[in-house]
C-alpha cells in the first residue's frame, strides 16, 4: 500500500475525499475480510492507472473508484450472510447516495459508483471508465478472497497439525 500512498498525482486527486469525516467512518469496517479502506483505494489506484495509460478520464475514475463502497453497513466480515447478500445487491446505491451528499460528483463518477455492481447487478455501465472500475473491483475482490481463505486454510491446518504433533512427541520415549 505505501507504493500508493506515495503517488503523490493519486493521492492529490482523492485527497479531499480519504479526510471526509463522514467518508473515514465508513472505512473501517470489513470488506472481503480486509479493512474496506485498503479495497477502496486498490480500486481506486489500479483503475487509475489503467485508465491514464489510455487516455480516459483518469480523475473522474480515482474520485469514482474510492466513492463505490461509500456505505455504512457493518456485516462483521460475514460474507455468507443474508444481511451481506442483500447488501451486496443494493450497497450501489447506498454508495451513490452518500456521494451525492457529500460531494459535487459528474455524471461519469455517478455512472461508476452506481454501476459498479455490474454483472452481478445488471446496470449496464454507460462509459468504458465505468466498466473499467467494475472490472478492477472484481478483479481485487477475487484477490482478496483467496488472501482471506488462505488465511483461515492455514489457521485451520495449523490449529489441527500443531496439536496432533504435541500428542505425537509427548508420546515418544
Ligand atoms: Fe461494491
Ligand atoms: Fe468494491
Amino acid at each position: 500500500m505505501e507504493h500508493i500512498y506515495n503517488d503523490i498525482d493519486f493521492i492529490n486527486i482523492i485527497d479531499s475525499i480519504i479526510k471526509n469525516k463522514n467518508f473515514i467512518k465508513t472505512q473501517n469496517t470489513l470488506h472481503h475480510g480486509l479493512k474496506k479502506l485498503d479495497h477502496s483505494i486498490k480500486v481506486s489506484y489500479y483503475s487509475y492507472l489503467i485508465a491514464k495509460k489510455y487516455n480516459l478520464d483518469y480523475v473522474s475514475v480515482a474520485r469514482g473508484g474510492i466513492l463505490h463502497d461509500f456505505f455504512y453497513a457493518d456485516t462483521n466480515g460475514k460474507s455468507f450472510s443474508k444481511e451481506s447478500y442483500n447488501l451486496a445487491l443494493n450497497h450501489h446505491n447506498i454508495a451513490l447516495n452518500n456521494s451525492n451528499k457529500y460531494f459535487k460528483l459528474n455524471d461519469l463518477e455517478k455512472d461508476i459508483i452506481y454501476k459498479h455492481m455490474f454483472p452481478v447487478v445488471f446496470t449496464i455501465p454507460k462509459y468504458k471508465e465505468s466498466f473499467l472500475v467494475s472490472f478492477i473491483d472484481k478483479v481485487i475482490g477475487v484477490f482478496e478472497f483467496i488472501l482471506k481463505a488462505k488465511s483461515l486454510f492455514n489457521y485451520k491446518v495449523l490449529s489441527k497439525v500443531i496439536p496432533s504433533f504435541i500428542i505425537l512427541f509427548s508420546t515418544l520415549k
